[in-house]
């Protein structure tokens, strides 16, 4: 699995005033991996989706992106060469209905490649009806957005970005903020997706990470404290320890 490596990154390290939020972060992703972070509040997690997606520059270290160095290039620029975030920081138009909010990410990847790959409007038709039945939204694409659930919401917010055809997503805790149903909703959609997509996703819903990712980062005080298959990694008495120390620590 290790050797097609889609997104990796050397030695990062973040600072924020003198304070480091993350060092030595050297991370491996495979094409089509689900790979999630885990780690108490203030581990920085936030903070590396941040530097990975470009919404922060890193005070050292490189990333790259199926081998091509990105590192401090604009959050946009990283989305046109496909790595895409999506999470509650994802913007949408909330006065627009659900099918217009995916027809506008839809149009606006086929515009970014005029040349490249042309979509008729029809093809556009036919990959948001794909995206609307993928994300459980096709019984009301009418809905304006504003008037989505929280949970109906993040899941237009990961449609619009597969409209955009990214190779690599990244979400900063997807089923955070939404009623237990929904957050079942989102499972489901991230199930689906993992195999499809290559995935980074920070989560501290320890089922979800135990049922669909294929690998875990640990992160604690900002550095990786451990790493491997799920199963491996939760007996691993460095997590345990941790855990036992207080749940809550970890926002469980
Ligand atoms: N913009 C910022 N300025 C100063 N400190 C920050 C900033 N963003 C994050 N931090 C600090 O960096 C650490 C990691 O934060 P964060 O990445 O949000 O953690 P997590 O997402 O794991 O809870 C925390 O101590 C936090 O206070
Ligand atoms: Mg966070």
């Amino acid at each position: 699995m290790k050797n097609d490596i889609i997104l990796r990154t050397e030695n990062i390290r973040k600072e924020f005033s003198g304070f480091v939020a993350l060092k030595d972060i050297n991370l491996e992703v495979s094409k089509g991996e689900f790979k999630a972070i885990i780690g108490p509040n203030g581990s920085g997690k936030t903070t590396l989706i941040n530097i990975l997606s470009g919404a922060l520059k890193c005070t050292e270290g490189r990333v790259y992106l199926r081998g091509e160095d990105i590192t401090g290039l604009s959050q946009h620029l990283i989305a046109r060469k496909g790595m895409v975030r999506t999470d509650q920081y994802t913007q949408t138009f909330p006065n627009l209905t659900v099918y217009e909010n995916l027809w506008i990410a839809a149009q606006s990847k086929s515009k970014l490649n005029l040349f490249k790959d042309y979509k008729s409007d029809r093809d556009i038709q036919k990959r948001v009806d794909e995206v609307l039945k993928l994300i459980s939204l096709d019984h009301k694409p009418e809905l304006i957005v504003s008037r989505c659930s929280y949970g109906e919401q993040r899941r237009v917010q990961i449609g619009m970005a597969l409209l955009t055809d990214p190779d690599v997503l990244l979400m900063d805790e997807p089923t955070s903020g939404i009623s237990p149903k929904e957050r079942e909703d989102i499972i489901n959609l991230l199930s689906r997706l993992s195999g499809e997509k290559t995935l980074v996703v920070v989560e501290h819903n320890v089922d979800v990470v135990l049922r669909l990712a294929d690998e875990i980062v640990v992160l604690n005080e900002g550095k990786i404290i451990a790493e491997g298959e799920p199963d491996e990694v939760i007996n691993m008495p460095v997590i345990k320890e941790i855990y036992v120390g207080g749940l809550a620590k970890w926002g469980v």
